[in-house]
């Protein structure tokens, strides 16, 4: 009997859990913050952060979700009864939300873009502006991103694009749909680095990329790569537990967390491959990524320098907007599970209890004209706080107490059972993995946040 709330094949449950990992963190944060940190020096910590933390948490939030065989929360109800380890999955889902209301918006903007590449209406001068300029695009997004009503519009849009796929359900929607949008995703992606590799200086480019300068690594460095590579893997926030929920009792984890975190990290560096040369061939090493402007400005600058700037910029936003759709589902159907279980709600009214006050929200927050997105905090605009909270705070800290639990207080072989699926498969690694969450996770955690403490 087809069974909705499990994943119905394995290409389709990578592709999904794939989905998740691969999204604007990959496209957008992830060149940011190599940029912001050092370039090459960032990859080298990012790569180990990911094997030596993430793929052990990874494969933590799997087993949890599939021996719980309930969402973020009830999991770890299921697992230690009485026990206040479900705050963990609390945690998880709070933080879930918190970077929905944002990762939304980013997404609506994302549509907006591929809809004006589309029409090529991104690339027609502005009056007023010297054509070629760097305020082209700059100015361009001024329109977009800070109007009132299209940037709420294309909220709506997304809400109700993702609404749909989850209203279907968990094989019908979510797997569906992640099993045509990941083909395409790669197929773009290889298409524009090969056309990146053609760009005159792409040797420079990758040189900056890939050549790591040893003394940029400092605990802030490893602090900025531990989070990326979390917010990357959809760690820390119930997501992959939830997921782990939709596994067959015969899925393979370790093979699975393998593949999906290289998948993920192949697409960071894919992208990197492409902005990298295209930043040095077209004299850009200068300007800044951060926020908003490294999707937004200097990407089109780049298309735009291109022969046939509207094809390469329509490829780049179909590329985005895939992994914002495909990640923004996953990070909804946290909440969703929740309700759905929690209170035995149907799939649509959840889906709709978790969407309509993202729907409220945005337009709260376009009709204040800005004010709610200007306000500060610490410095840090909303959504900046909100990212760097939830992904260099909230997130290690759900880890590290994932790791705690595993290591130390979760009933005894449950980890074991669920790394060699019941004793049925030989597992080389389970050793090791349990070693790591036990030991290295922990305080690898707390000495590299203790380091950056101290140095402030
Ligand atoms: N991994 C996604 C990205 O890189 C974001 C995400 C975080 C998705 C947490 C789900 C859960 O954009």
């Amino acid at each position: 009997m087809a069974n909705n709330s499990e994943f119905s094949s394995k290409i389709g449950l990578i592709a999904a859990t794939v989905g998740s990992a691969v999204g604007l963190g990959n496209v957008w944060r992830f060149p940011a913050e190599t940029q912001a940190n050092g370039g090459a020096a960032f990859l080298l910590v990012y790569v180990i952060c990911v094997l030596l933390f993430g793929i052990p948490v990874m494969l933590g939030e799997f087993a949890i979700g599939r021996a719980g065989k309930s969402d973020a929360i009830d999991s770890y109800r299921k697992l230690s009864p009485g026990k206040p380890w479900w705050i963990s999955g609390f945690l998880g889902i709070l933080c879930s939300y918190l970077i929905l209301t944002f990762y939304m918006v980013v997404s609506g903007w994302t549509l907006e873009y591929l809809y004006q590449s589309l029409s090529g209406e991104l690339f027609t001068p502005i009056p007023g502006v010297e054509e070629g300029s760097n305020l082209q695009f700059a100015d361009r997004m001024q329109e977009y991103v800070a109007g009132i009503w299209p940037p709420m519009v294309w909220t709506w849009i997304t809400i109700t694009i993702c609404g749909a796929v989850l209203c279907m359900g968990v094989q019908k929607g979510i797997e569906r749909v992640s099993n045509i949008l990941m083909p395409l995703l790669f197929l773009i992606l290889i298409i524009l680095c090969v056309t990146a590799m053609t760009l005159p200086k792409a040797s420079e480019g990758l040189a900056y990329f890939f050549h790591p300068d040893f003394s940029k690594i400092t605990p802030d460095v490893c602090i900025s790569a531990l989070g990326q590579a979390f917010f990357s893997l959809s760690l820390g926030m119930g997501t992959l537990i939830t997921y782990g929920s939709y596994f067959k009792k015969d899925t393979n984890l370790t093979k699975t967390a393998f593949t999906v975190s290289i998948l993920d990290m192949l697409v960071a560096i894919l992208v990197g491959m492409i902005i990298f040369p295209g930043v040095m061939s077209f004299g850009l090493e200068g300007e800044s990524f951060g926020g908003s402007a490294l999707v937004f400005v200097t990407f089109p600058e780049i298309f735009n320098r291109m022969w046939c700037p509207q094809l390469w910029s329509s490829l780049f936003f179909i590329l985005l907007s895939v992994a914002a759709l495909t990640s923004s589902i996953s990070i909804a159907e946290v909440s969703i599970a929740y309700f759905s279980n929690h209170f035995k709600m149907k799939r649509i009214p959840a889906t709709c209890m978790v969407l309509i006050p993202l729907v409220l929200l945005s337009a709260l927050s376009s009709l204040s004209n800005g004010v709610l997105s200007d306000w500060t905090i610490f410095g840090y605009t909303i959504f900046g706080a909100c990212d760097a909270f939830t992904a260099n705070i909230l997130m290690p800290l759900g880890a590290f107490i994932m790791a705690v639990y595993l290591g130390w207080f979760a009933p005894k072989g449950m980890m074991k059972d669920q790394l060699t699926n019941g004793g049925t498969i030989r597992n080389r690694l389970a050793g090791t993995v349990m070693f790591l969450l036990k030991w290295i996770t922990p305080i690898l955690i707390v000495i590299i946040f203790g380091a950056s403490v101290l140095m402030k």
